[in-house]
């Protein structure tokens, strides 16, 4: 046996989930290079942090985590700091000159040079690439899956982002859109299925654009969605995030037909109002939004339906506002991520609008928004009571060790006493009592 102590790799992931496949993918790359990911940053030789830049206060919260970092590395000396993602791409050698403690900068599509440029760094310099490519897609590498609940994962299936929202910074910081070969998708879900795993996630940007041509084939989305559908009845079959001008009759016909591709489409809207929608370069209208939504629910009446808001964008007028609360009610949303509007450097929003709402504007809004949506999450969960529903155990409560918490197809999340079922076991839960944010109930019978 060799005796060489293996280096050992802390990846910390901020942002998306997109962020958690690629820390992923990184942490398979560098084990290939002899490195194994510990569980504690503490324990580490080298960390990684994968950044996100989405929001103001997304790029803040790492900048006090690097200050952090630098105590650590006084502790340390010979601790290396690899920043990665979003925030690496948009600041590039600026964040190697403001941050001392940092000794390495790699963009979202050079993670393949990692192990090259850890060398660099080990000799004492720091390094940098920030390429972005219009191939890279990582397909043949095999995810390490960490802090994995060894039930659910994601599958990145496209990188990059071409739509040009003017607020943000994706396009910037992720380049071209390009899809994955579908035969390496399918393969990486069934490698998770033989492992024991229950339920996917396809992710991408934009994940219902996803097209792949190449000698004479083609597949689209629905197409892919139904073929890994197709691995198994008892694998879940879930993805995120969809734009609202992609999301195809075929594509709701084929998550109708298919009872394990979940009821839960997460659909950003944005904005309300049309004015708005066009400022924001949505390329759709809120007619053509509501005409999506009316689809789906004709077709899959039991969906679970999330949606992105932001609020307070430039040059929204109290009616427009007015209009975004008026949607959010007519869809009525299981679910909703809400943010305040925040301006990011070089999107076209900075350079052709003025970012005028005042904070505290911005801010009631929001909190309207919120309000809003607590009512709405409370009221659907409430029509669920009574009911049976399968769940999919995804691990302990939270609260306690004697109840189990998992997900029903429509992506809410359901408690209730474990007896003697196991995580990765489907199970027919009765919905007892509900939160706005959880259902409670109790096992009927072994799914
Ligand atoms: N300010 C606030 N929210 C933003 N998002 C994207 N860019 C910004 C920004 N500059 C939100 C959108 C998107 C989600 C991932 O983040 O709602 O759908
Ligand atoms: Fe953040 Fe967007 Fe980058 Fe994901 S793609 S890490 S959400 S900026």
């Amino acid at each position: 046996m060799e005796d060489k102590k293996e280096k050992s790799l802390y990846i910390e992931t901020y942002g998306c989930q997109m962020n958690v496949a690629d820390s992923e993918i990184v942490g398979s790359i560098m084990s290939k290079d002899g490195y194994s990911t510990s569980e504690k940053a503490e324990d580490a030789d080298i960390i990684f942090i994968n950044t996100c830049s989405i929001r103001d206060n997304a790029e803040k919260k790492i900048r006090k985590r690097l200050k952090e970092i630098k105590i650590m590395k006084k502790k340390n000396p010979n601790l290396k700091v690899g920043i990665l993602g979003c925030m690496a791409e948009r600041l590039k050698q600026q964040l190697l000159d403001e941050e001392d403690a940092v000794d390495l900068i790699v963009g979202p599509d050079a993670y393949r040079e990692l192990p090259q440029l850890i060398k660099t760094v080990e000799s004492g310099r720091r390094a940098i690439n920030v390429l972005l490519s219009e191939e890279e897609t990582y397909e043949e590498i095999e995810p390490v899956r960490i802090g994995s609940n060894k039930i659910s994962a994601y599958i990145a299936i496209m990188r990059g982002c071409e739509n040009f929202c003017t607020y943000c910074v994706v396009p910037f910081t992720r380049g071209k859109e390009r899809s994955r070969d579908p035969q390496t998708i399918i393969e990486e879900a069934k490698n998770l299925f033989n492992k024991g795993y229950r339920e996917v996630t396809l992710l991408g940007q934009n994940v219902n654009s996803y097209d792949y041509s190449s000698e004479g084939i083609n597949i689209s989305f629905p197409d892919l969605v139904a073929k890994v559908a197709a691995i198994s009845p008892l694998l879940r079959v879930r993805f995120s995030t969809s734009h609202p001008k992609d999301i195809s009759d075929e594509l709701i016909k084929t998550i109708a037909k298919t009872p394990n591709i979940c009821r839960a489409i997460h659909l950003p809207f944005q904005s309300g109002r049309n004015e708005v929608l066009k400022r924001m370069n949505r390329k759709y209208t809120r007619e053509w939004y509501m005409d999506r939504i009316s689809m789906i629910k004709k077709h899959i009446p039991d969906c679970g339906l999330s949606t992105d808001i932001i609020a307070g964008f430039c040059g929204e007028t109290e009616e427009e506002h007015l209009q975004t609360l008026d949607l959010i009610e007519w869809v009525g949303y299981d679910y909703a991520y809400m943010f305040k509007y925040s301006e990011r450097p070089n999107t076209i929003a900075q350079k052709k609008f003025e970012d005028d709402i005042p904070e505290e504007v911005k801010g009631r809004r929001l909190q309207e928004i919120i309000d809003l949506q607590r009512k709405l999450a409370l009221s659907s969960n409430l029509k669920n009571i009574g009911e049976t529903t399968e769940v999919l155990v995804e691990s302990l409560s939270k609260r306690s060790d004697n109840d189990f918490s998992g997900r029903n197809s429509q992506n809410k999340t359901v408690i209730f006493p474990k007896e003697n079922y196991k995580i990765g076991d489907y199970v027919q839960v009765k919905i007892l009592e509900c939160t706005a944010a959880t259902l409670i109930g109790k096992a009927v019978q072994k799914g």
